[in-house]
């Protein structure tokens, strides 16, 4: 079958053999494992960069005329805000793509949105406000410290750092400041839950199968930081070294446990009009309350990263997790 595999690089202006010398090379980088899978799974696979242009690739794709476009692009002139816009340019010319629409992709960026419609869908989600640009921090007096200030539209932690969370005004109004100006967008402060850090892979449309639960753990106890995963602890492999931070399948929860958390993304997959494949990230407190912090319609699924190892783990293969996301975007209807 005719794949394109479509994706944000550096190398706009590369072709696909010059892509494919480095998937060869094995060179990191998500989409390359995903072409190797498609290539493996014997798919006549077209690898294209999506650039600061939208012509180029339109034109590689309207000649090769895939029967399917897998969708990898995260962000448009390193704006990750506009990744939206990239499935609706691909709906516009009548691709199919995997991955959610521009809707989820939407909504689902937006952290505020989204926790509106988690919490009419009866999910827990930490008590917040947003702080648009231009305002300063009003703190409504039910939000409690301590707080973690966060991009409204942002992923993959960035602009979360220790600094984030706050135990006063003052320090809430800097941290406001500071995302306002070096990321020009709003802020959302949010309730800080304790808890253990889970991760929760999904895979499907009607019926969604739930991967084995992952947990990044923080090593021993140091009272003096606050157990989050920031950009360093998720990206900063000495760092995650020198804080024994580590990404494990979750032990010890009970079957009725995972049967709620199961639910409770389910319903989250659902409610934010997910497609395909997910990513909920959520919260467990000590007593078991389960709080969902955010639904990530288009999570990284590079080869032994966290979501390829749980499928592994699920008895999917890396190339047979590929070859899953493609035939759930296959079946399901296209509007
Ligand atoms: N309300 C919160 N309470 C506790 N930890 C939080 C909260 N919000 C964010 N965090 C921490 O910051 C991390 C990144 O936040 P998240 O909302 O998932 O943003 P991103 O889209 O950047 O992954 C979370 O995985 C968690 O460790
Ligand atoms: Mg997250």
């Amino acid at each position: 079958m005719k794949v394109a595999v479509l994706f944000d690089t550096l190398h706009p202006d590369w072709e696909d053999a010059d892509y494919k010398k480095e998937v060869e090379a094995k060179v990191e980088e998500a989409e390359y494992d995903v072409a190797r899978a498609l290539m493996a799974k014997g798919h006549d696979v077209l690898m294209i960069g999506m650039g600061e242009e939208l012509g180029p690739p339109l034109e590689r794709l309207a000649q090769f005329q895939p029967k399917l476009v897998f969708n990898g692009c995260e962000s448009f002139r390193g704006h990750a805000r506009h990744e939206y816009a990239l499935a609706g340019v691909l709906e516009m010319h009548g691709y199919r793509y995997t991955g959610s629409s521009p809707t989820a992709l939407l909504v689902a960026r937006n952290k505020s949105l989204t926790k509106k419609i988690l919490a009419y869908h009866g999910i827990r989600v930490p008590a917040f406000a947003e702080c648009h640009l231009g305002e300063k921090p009003m703190r409504p007096s039910e939000l409690r410290f301590p707080l973690i200030v966060k991009p409204l539209l942002e992923d993959a932690s960035v602009g979360i750092a220790q600094a984030s969370v706050v135990e006063n005004d003052e320090d809430l109004s800097e941290r406001v400041k500071f995302i306002h100006e070096k990321f020009r967008q709003a802020a959302i402060v949010e309730e800080l839950i304790e808890g253990r850090e889970l991760y929760v892979g999904l895979v499907g449309n009607a019926t969604v199968q739930l991967l084995p639960i992952i947990e990044m753990t923080f090593g021993e106890a140091d009272n003096a930081e606050h157990r989050i995963a920031t950009y360093k602890a998720k990206w900063d492999e000495e760092y995650r070294k020198r804080k024994k931070i580590k990404n494990v399948f979750a032990k010890g929860l009970s079957d009725e446990l995972t049967a709620k958390i199961g639910d409770i993304c389910t319903t989250a997959f659902h409610a934010l009009w997910l497609q395909d494949y997910g990513r909920v990230d959520l919260r467990l407190t000590h007593d078991d309350e389960v709080y969902v912090l955010e639904i990530n319609p288009n999570p990284f699924v590079a080869f032994e990263h966290e979501m390829a190892n749980a499928a592994e783990k699920a008895g999917m293969a890396y190339d047979a997790f590929i070859q899953r996301i493609v035939d759930e975007a296959l079946e399901r209807d296209h509007g």
